[in-house]
């Protein structure tokens, strides 16, 4: 496995390699959820390649990307078994110079959910994901169905700026009890984790009154309110029903609609999210 720590020496692995490639780009300290993107764009390419890289661009407080876990000798090691290519591993500078002044930035979609709550959020990760992709120039590129704004906003992306790469998203992995693996849930404490798995019951509280036929959004995020509000551990951020595509809240489910939630357990923030009818 070849791991490339500066830009130019991405660019001439990139100009070296034969047959298409899967990028996962991550921010490391991986577990089986980053792995299932590795296997699917192991399985669905010539080669896959990854990315480390912990982007402070995309942190609102200092305090969350100093605390962001790391393990890089750890991720190389579980990388270079999953049969990845070759790992980007760059260090701030090398991404952002000095000076660095331009972003991208995708209006609207971002206003919302997770981008009301951190605010400039997106801009950070449409800004790396952007610069990886013109690093890269992956044929496709693989992210997680838990982060699901995410996934529409980059989507968006490469739609608006005729990217030419192809965005698969992978299905949420999560624990035996629900819990949707996070690198984040390192920090949880042995209460808060058994009370992390109310973000997975009220998203399950939503899709069953879904496939039961109530279709009045106020009905299924009171559902989902219910059951958060039962653990005294959990301080909801927000809970959503929104149409998939625009993630604007609906009155009533009359298409395809994304369930999904924010909310802080102990010190931790959580989010997780689940397509209606899915
Ligand atoms: O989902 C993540 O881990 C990050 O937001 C990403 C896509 C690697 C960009 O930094």
């Amino acid at each position: 496995m070849e791991i490339l720590r500066t830009i130019p020496e991405v660019r001439a692995a990139r100009q070296a390699a034969r047959g298409s490639i899967g990028l996962v780009p991550t921010m490391g300290y991986v577990h089986a959820g980053h792995m299932a993107l590795v296997q699917a764009a192991c399985a669905e390419n010539d080669r896959c390649w990854a990315t480390i890289f912990v982007n402070a661009l995309q942190f609102g407080s200092r305090q969350d990307f100093s605390t962001y876990p790391r393990d890089v000798s750890r991720d190389l090691t579980v990388f270079k078994d999953a049969g990845v290519a070759a790992v980007f591993v760059p260090e701030a500078d090398a991404m952002y110079a000095g000076d660095h002044s331009t972003y991208v930035h995708v209006e609207g979609l971002t206003d919302r959910l997770e981008g009301a709550s951190r605010p400039g959020h997106f801009r950070g990760v449409t800004t790396v994901v952007c610069k990886l992709f013109n690093l890269v120039q992956p044929h496709r590129a693989y992210f997680g169905r838990k982060d699901a704004q995410q996934l529409r906003v980059i989507q968006r992306m490469v739609r608006d700026l005729n990217l030419p790469t192809d965005v698969v998203p992978v299905a949420t992995v999560r624990e035996p009890d629900g819990l949707a693996l996070s690198s984040r849930n390192v920090h949880l404490k042995s209460a808060e984790r058994a009370a992390a798995t109310s973000l997975y019951r009220a998203l399950q509280a939503a899709q069953q009154r879904y496939a039961a036929g109530e279709r009045d959004a106020g009905a299924l995020r009171a559902a989902m309110q219910d059951v958060l509000a039962r653990e005294p551990l959990v301080k909801v951020d927000y809970v959503s029903i929104a149409d998939d595509e625009t993630l604007g809240e609906l009155a009533a489910v009359a298409g395809p609609a994304l369930a999904s939630l924010a909310a802080v357990v102990g010190s931790t923030r959580l989010i997780d999210a689940m397509e209606l009818g899915a």
